[in-house]
């Protein structure tokens, strides 16, 4: 079994300021940081560093190696990373002082995929893999019909959220993790358990999974509601935790936990992810994350 990541890899340009910037601001940053990032490549880490393999298939321009070396040392197989003569993605992030952030993509190599290039880094990919998939790249139809086809188990996490999305075979997807915001526009409702209600009756056979931040996250499986409070933590920064949640999710599935258990361990490695500043850099890794469940 391999876990197949068809997923960005960014370099985040991480500017810690004292307030987001407003409109019509020029606002002076506390420090600037350039670090691993995009959330393909965060939710490989997250699948490594939980103890699972993790196959990154992913493109970066030649220059930004650095990034792909972090993410081999990390644990994760970059054998199908492409290292193009373009401009790799990136990423502009504030952070404030209480951790939230705001996220300027530019896709750069993203936005390079062609169905060539995904149907031969697929090729060896069988019914007894996972495809894991958000919504950073181009062509994602694409790699989400080979994995279709193929018989792959699919795991999407339709971040950050596109008109589009609704119109891909979600219906063909194992598991479906989103945030509130990317639900409610899926779903047309604001009220969580309404959305998975609705979601549900739309995708009978997929395992949902609503993350709710602070409030910890819901699950939605074979008519059973699972809720789980998020651990209080002081918050440095909020970014990758997201990623890691759906990273830490298909490792604990993969490991053969039971629903209530992957929810309980993908929020308490979220949770351990805000302690700390960046994405990738700020993911934890299994020892300290199964130490709260002992
Ligand atoms: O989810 C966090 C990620 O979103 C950042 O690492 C940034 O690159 C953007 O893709």
């Amino acid at each position: 079994m391999t876990v197949y990541n068809v997923g960005s890899i960014n370099i985040d340009l991480v500017y810690q300021v004292p307030h987001l910037v407003m409109a019509g601001e020029t606002l002076s940053s506390l420090s600037m940081n350039t670090l691993l990032g995009g959330k393909g490549a965060n939710q490989s880490v997250a699948v490594a560093r939980a103890g699972s393999p993790v196959c990154h298939v992913g493109r970066i321009g030649r220059a930004d190696h650095w990034a792909v070396d972090q993410m081999k040392a990390a644990g994760v197989d970059i054998t199908h990373v492409d290292l193009i003569d373009g401009a790799s993605g990136h990423a502009i992030i504030q952070v404030d002082n209480e951790g939230e952030n705001s996220i300027i993509l530019h896709g750069g190599a993203n936005q390079s995929f062609t169905r060539s290039s995904l149907e031969s880094h697929l090729q060896d990919a069988s019914s007894e893999d996972w495809l894991l998939i958000q919504n950073e790249c181009n062509d994602i139809s694409v790699a989400l019909d080979i994995a279709v086809n193929k018989g792959m188990k699919i795991m999407f996490n339709p971040a950050p959220m596109t008109a589009d999305v609704a119109a891909l075979p979600l219906e063909r997807c194992a598991v479906l993790i989103v945030n509130e915001t990317e639900a409610e526009s899926l779903a047309g409702s604001s009220d969580p358990t309404q959305i998975l209600a609705h979601l549900a009756n739309r995708y009978p056979d997929t395992l949902l999974v609503m993350t709710l931040g602070s409030k910890g996250a819901l699950l939605q499986h074979s008519g059973q509601l699972i809720r789980h409070d998020a651990l209080v933590v002081d918050v440095v920064d909020t970014t990758g935790a997201g990623d890691t949640f759906v990273g830490y999710f298909l490792a604990s599935m993969i490991a053969g936990l039971d629903d209530a258990s992957c929810l309980q361990r993908a929020c308490t490695a979220a949770a351990l992810s805000v302690t700390q500043s960046g994405a990738a850099p700020s993911i934890p890794d299994a020892k300290a994350v199964d130490a709260f469940h002992r």
